[in-house]
């Protein structure tokens, strides 16, 4: 996930946030700066962070079977690309059936999305890629757009459009609700989504995934303050403060956030604030919800999908989930 945001919002977002008397919390997506993406790159491939993993097992397993489920000649449209390396396996299945690929790699940062492009396009003759940067939803208009202005039959193709990683996760449940929502608007019923979920397990698996012992974790969600003193004149003193991430069984969810070890005061530049924060109390920086299947018919049902087929791995930790339009 790369998300790039203007500091005005930052500011905003963060003022309110933090001026919660109930819990302090910052958005995630603030998480991620270059530092943040990079970090969180590096945490995909620690050993206890089982969904990036698992997430590809089932794609190398099962890309012919998800494409087999849809009939016409596909254009592949992926939310939040990053580097694109679990795609290739429905690259490699779907260039098995069609000549060529017309391939819309969806990402907001601009550098990033550019040298993913450069490289799969030196890689793969046969895929034609456009790199959009934009968000999601704007950026599956923008697809849309360019089919249009380029003369494609709508009715002659499938869209299938991916979100993988289990990003929908960190959307609250409604959040995430409202999202598919706004995806289902702008896709026809030849159409198909492909989310990944993970699913709820036992927190002794679970809770490790979001406290990796190299330390990759607790760097990423400091970074959050180092980011803060940077961008927003704050004077956080990243000593003072430990990573602190946990299962909430009540909400099915990890919860990250960074605890104060003292009693301690904090200001951002451009208010005359000063915040107190007390030993033990947190900033709640991520949710990421586990699903199960009851939850995930309901939120397709909520949404305006109808599932057509989940694929799993052996132990169920993850699902990757085929909706379509109704
Ligand atoms: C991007 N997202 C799906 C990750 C997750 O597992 O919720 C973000 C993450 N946060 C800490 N580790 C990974």
């Amino acid at each position: 996930m790369h998300l790039e945001v203007n500091s005005e919002e930052f500011g905003t977002d963060t003022l309110k946030g933090l001026s919660n008397p109930i819990q302090k919390s910052i958005p995630s997506k603030y998480l991620y700066d270059s530092k943040g993406s990079f970090l969180f790159e590096q945490i995909t491939v620690q050993p206890e962070y089982y969904p990036t993993r698992t997430e590809n097992s089932i794609l190398e397993e099962y890309s012919p079977e998800i494409l087999q489920i849809i009939p016409k000649e596909i254009i592949l449209i992926e939310m939040g690309s990053g580097s694109s390396k679990k795609t290739k396996h429905l690259f490699d299945s779907i260039l098995k059936r069609q000549d060529k690929l017309y391939y819309f790699p969806i990402d907001i940062s601009f550098n990033f999305l550019d040298s993913v492009v450069t490289d799969l396009e030196t890689q793969n003759q046969n895929i034609m890629i456009k790199g959009i940067p934009n968000d999601y939803i704007n950026g599956i208009k923008d697809c849309n757009n360019i089919l249009f202005e380029n003369n494609f039959k709508f009715d002659s193709f499938s869209r299938l459009i991916i979100f993988f990683g289990s990003s929908i996760g960190n959307f609250e449940i409604d959040e995430a609700r409202d999202f598919l929502k706004a995806v289902r608007i702008n896709m026809n019923d030849k159409d198909f989504l492909l989310v990944g979920f993970d699913m709820i397990k036992d927190e002794c698996l679970i809770e490790p995934a979001y406290n990796d012992k190299a330390g990759f974790t607790a760097q990423f969600n400091l970074n959050l303050l180092t980011r803060m003193n940077r961008e927003l004149g704050c004077n956080f003193d990243l000593n003072e403060y430990v990573h602190y991430a946990f299962f909430n069984k009540e909400k099915d969810r990890i919860e990250m956030h960074l605890k104060s070890k003292s009693d301690q005061e904090f200001r951002i530049s451009g208010s005359d604030r000063i915040f107190q924060i007390y030993q033990g109390e947190t900033i709640h920086t991520e949710s990421s919800y586990k699903y199960n299947e009851e939850k995930i018919h309901e939120l397709a049902i909520r949404s305006g999908f109808s599932l057509e087929r989940i694929f799993s791995d052996n132990n169920n930790w993850f699902n990757l989930v085929l909706l379509k339009p109704c």
